[in-house]
């Protein structure tokens, strides 16, 4: 499947569809390499983005790039997006009709990028798809949700406004490569009896270097 020229018609369709709400403000669809492993979803754009139709390019965002670099990472070889795909009015928290309402093409927008890890920015990003999870607890561990595997983070807005909570954020993020990684590790094949306990051995070594 040519990932990115579907991903062009997907966003031609969301901008036909008068359906949707929140059509005063400019469509930031999402940006980067239709072929990543990581997809990072964020809340709703803001100022800056609905500007320049681009995702976390305002000061949040100039963090979740930094952090990406600091990585080892380049910014082009992930996918960034959001839920809600067109900035809610004054930056306020997007409503529950809003994120219903972009629902049905996030999960093609997903589907068709096909990710190895999904990094939920915030909670409004982690409820969508951990729907009882909490972010202060959640943060940092690993879930699997159907095909997916997903790493939520707090908000790099939130890491902006405090001291531990972007210790928080830092730290998290350091654990992305490791948990890539673990995910892209092919399962152990199944041992003869004998070998049993050296497997299960072997796989908490590697969890508890991870986690
Ligand atoms: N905050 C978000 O959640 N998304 C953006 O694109 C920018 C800021």
């Amino acid at each position: 499947m040519d990932k990115l020229a579907t991903l062009e018609g997907l966003e031609k369709e969301i901008m036909g569809d008068k359906s949707l709400s929140l059509l005063k403000s400019n469509l930031v669809f999402g940006e980067g390499d239709p072929n990543c492993e990581v997809l990072f979803i964020g809340e709703a754009p803001g100022f800056n983005e609905d500007q320049q139709k681009r995702p976390f390019v305002g000061r949040a965002g100039q963090l979740l790039r930094k952090c990406i670099r600091e990585i080892g990472w380049q910014e082009i070889d992930v996918y960034i997006t959001n839920i809600v795909k067109r900035r809610p009015p004054d930056n306020r928290d997007p409503l529950p009709e809003e994120i219903e309402s972009y629902k049905p093409y996030l999960t093609r927008q997903i589907d068709i990028i096909n990710p190895k890890v999904i990094v939920p920015l915030g909670r409004f990003s982690m409820n969508y798809f951990l729907p009882m999870a909490k972010i202060t607890r959640d943060q940092g561990k690993l879930f699997k949700v159907g095909k997916y595997f997903i790493l939520p983070m707090l908000h790099p807005a939130a890491a902006l406004r405090g001291n531990e909570a972007m210790k928080t954020f830092e730290n998290t993020f350091k654990k992305l490569p490791g948990a890539l990684q673990k995910i892209n590790t092919p399962e152990v094949p199944e041992p003869e009896p004998e070998q049993k306990t050296q497997k299960a051995q072997r796989l908490e070594d590697v969890q508890s270097r991870l986690f």
